[in-house]
């Protein structure tokens, strides 16, 4: 069936794949962005492309309104350089700030305006690349909650999380844990810390990550639209990995040479707690229910073969 699809925040990297995704299979797509000059790009990949500002209700309202879709995506973000400077891996408040905003006045001003109109869909991005809760096994199904990172700099982003998931999971929708995205235009800073060998491997590297290409988060979110998916979903690849394996192969994958081992009391005061506690006593996700309920299939089902073919 052909949709009427409305992507808030289509013109950032997940959502131009989303977008192309979207378009590909019929459907037709009304895309969002804050600047004027990007609507051209939306309009390139085969979507109305309309200006507007999440943070405003108003705008939200109108733009929802005009557009009048059957399903509403939410993808607005802030976390790219453009709209949150220089990352500090140590100040992950301040660069969240924005998003952590997106995530909770954003997220309620597209269900008020879902609901003025009748619009009984939405799906949103949340995320599960290291987060879950840190006790029990090293990788954790939707049934598990993530962790609330009490009295760290993360604790905001996360509580701003918990507000979106709920929020959207009681108006019936459904709620995408993306992992720790790749693929162009993704993880650039990362990279490039990585390459200048900055991005050390913190104590045993024992904390789990999980990954996902963008392509496949991008399908992933096309099943749960089509579907009109609710509950949460994790969407991860088949790998969840510690970081002593992921990172040791990433610096490989983008030609660096292999990166320095510090101990976890150098690491906090280098690169934050947030880095610490990712290493040391990240958890990662399932992708089971995800597969089984939505149908969901990879193209890159492991990380090994996503990074070597999308970051060498
Ligand atoms: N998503 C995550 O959880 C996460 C976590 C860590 C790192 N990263 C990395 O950060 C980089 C991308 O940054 P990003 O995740 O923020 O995505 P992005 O590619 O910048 O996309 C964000 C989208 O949200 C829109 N947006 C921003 N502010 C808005 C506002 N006030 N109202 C409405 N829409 C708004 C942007 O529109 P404009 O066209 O106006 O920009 C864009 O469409 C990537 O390297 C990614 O891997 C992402």
């Amino acid at each position: 069936m052909i949709m009427r699809v409305f992507v808030a925040g289509g013109s950032g990297v997940l959502g131009q794949r989303l977008v192309s995704q979207l378009v590909a299979r019929g459907h037709q797509v009304t895309a969002t962005t804050t600047s004027a000059a990007k609507v051209w790009l939306l309009a390139k990949l085969g979507a109305e492309g309309v200006v507007m500002d999440g943070l405003d209700a108003m705008s939200v309202g109108e733009t929802v309104a005009t557009a009048r879709p059957d399903a509403i995506v939410h993808q607005m973000t802030a976390i790219s350089m453009a709209h949150a400077g220089e990352p500090d891996t140590r100040r992950i408040d301040r660069r969240f700030a924005q998003t952590n905003r997106l995530r909770t006045e954003g997220t309620d001003h597209l269900l008020s305006a879902a609901e003025a109109i009748g619009v009984s869909h939405v799906v949103v991005q949340s995320h599960a690349s290291w987060n879950g809760i840190r006790q029990g096994g090293w990788v954790k199904t939707e049934e598990d909650p993530l962790d609330p990172e009490e009295g760290t700099v993360a604790h905001a982003e996360a509580a701003a999380i918990r507000h979106v998931e709920e929020a959207v999971v009681e108006a019936g929708g459904a709620v995408l844990r993306y992992g720790g995205l790749y693929g162009p235009g993704t993880a650039d800073d990362q990279v490039e810390l990585i390459r200048k060998r900055r991005f050390p491997l913190v104590g045993g590297g024992i904390g789990y990550s999980s990954w996902v290409h963008l392509d496949d988060a991008a399908s992933a979110t096309v099943l749960a639209v089509e579907q009109q998916a609710r509950g949460v979903f994790n969407i991860v690849d088949d790998e969840p990995a510690a970081a002593g394996e992921w990172l040791p192969y990433l610096a490989k994958c983008v030609g660096a040479k292999r990166p320095k081992r510090v101990p976890t009391w150098l690491a906090r005061l280098l690169a934050g707690q947030v880095t610490v506690t990712m290493m040391t006593e990240g958890r990662g996700f399932s992708n089971a229910k995800a597969k089984r309920e939505l149908g969901w299939q990879l193209r890159y089902p492991s990380w090994r073969q996503g990074f070597k073919e999308e970051l060498a």
